[in-house]
């Protein structure tokens, strides 16, 4: 039987690594989430996470995973006569047209081969087209390991294209890459704290804006749990509508206190210094799948050029050092694997990883 209760270090790209410090924090006793006391750690905790997404708006804390809020997003600020543009360039932002699709909203696609990023022009050219309430958009495609030039698509929808709504899964981008929610223009962004928050899995962080907020208003059909207007009239409380996972805010709460005091910026900084450690060695013995430009600061997705036999390599490190990475993510397994460097994974832990692995293919 396999045995959690010694569970291996995680350089799968979610869940990360957690550190023990963190896991403390969830050991804690609990709070009524009615209580003065829960208010408080809701509230800074909040605050905090306006200060590291560079919001004045609306930031709410999901107790469910992102995907949650990809169904919300969608639920919420798009009727049902209304259409939306799904960009998609990975099995991620595939899965978010799926989503709006199953919430039977009409989706148009926007796709480009995996491996490449979705550009400005392409949305521009869509856009100007056709009739759009919204449009999806991935910033780091988990399969892939592209990050795709949000900022430029940003500056772009701004100037061009105002009155689309921009929901924007930031899951595997959020803390590791920048993110100005309120410059960018965007309505509603997310992630899952098992990526660069480096929680475990089981909570969703989300901004929403005031126009976003306003429109939901009017759309009907918004559903319960992730109805935003609920969570609007929580938050005038330091609430949240319904339980929440009070032992995961107060770890969240930890790790934003450390990620500020470090500052965005260099937290930024470091996992694209991790980035460009794994992107070397990736160079160095396979290639990259993601085109050069656009590859993750978050994870890198290394193509299989030598054709190793990934299940075999990372169970050989799983037996002797307790340790894992990632094979390819669904139609790209054995033909690419992963490697996390977000949140607290160091270069050193990555050194011994792609150290394991040098033995392992030699
Ligand atoms: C880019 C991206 N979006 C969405 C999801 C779904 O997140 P969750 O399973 O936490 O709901 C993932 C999961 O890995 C992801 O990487």
């Amino acid at each position: 039987m396999t045995d959690w209760k010694n569970a291996p270090r995680l350089f799968i790209p979610g869940p990360v690594n957690v550190l023990s410090e963190v896991l403390e924090q969830m050991a804690r006793p609990t709070l009524g989430h009615r209580s003065k006391e829960y208010s408080q750690l809701h509230g800074e905790t909040v605050d905090m996470l306006k200060k590291m997404l560079y919001t004045e708006q609306h930031v709410f804390l999901s107790t469910s995973s992102a995907s949650g809020v990809w169904e919300g997003s969608v639920r919420n600020c798009v009727a049902l006569d209304e259409t939306v543009l799904c960009t998609m360039c990975g099995a991620f932002s595939d899965k978010y047209a799926d989503v709006a699709r199953s919430c039977g909203r009409k989706v148009d696609e926007l796709k480009v081969e995996w491996g490449m990023p979705i550009t400005a022009d392409m949305i521009d050219e869509k856009l100007s087209a056709g009739n759009y309430a919204a449009v999806t958009m991935v910033y780091n495609e988990t399969s892939t390991g592209v990050t795709n030039p949000v900022y430029e698509i940003s500056e772009m929808l701004k100037e061009k294209h105002p009155d689309v709504l921009v929901f924007v899964d930031a899951v595997s981008g959020m803390v590791g890459l920048p993110l100005h929610f309120d410059k960018l223009g965007w309505d509603v962004v997310f992630a899952s704290v098992q990526k660069a928050f480096a929680l475990p899995p089981g909570l969703a962080v989300f901004a929403v804006s005031e126009r976003a907020l306003e429109k939901s208003k009017s759309v009907p059909d918004r559903g319960y749990y992730f109805d935003f207007q609920n969570f609007a009239k929580s938050a005038q409380k330091n609430q949240t509508p319904t339980t929440p996972a009070v032992p995961h805010i107060m770890a969240l709460h930890y790790q934003c206190t450390r990620l500020l005091e470090e500052g965005m910026d260099n937290v930024w900084a470091r996992h694209k210094k991790m980035a460009e450690f794994v992107q070397a060695w990736a160079l160095r013995n396979f290639e990259l799948f993601a085109s050069a430009e656009y590859a993750s600061n978050t994870l890198t997705t290394v193509k299989n050029t030598r054709g190793i036999n990934v299940a075999e390599v990372i169970n050989a490190i799983h037996q002797k050092h307790n340790t894992i990475f990632g094979n390819g993510y669904g139609k790209l397994k054995e033909q690419t694997f992963r490697i996390a460097h977000m949140g607290d994974i160091t270069i050193d832990d990555l050194k011994e990883l792609l150290g394991w692995i040098d033995e392992e293919i030699k």
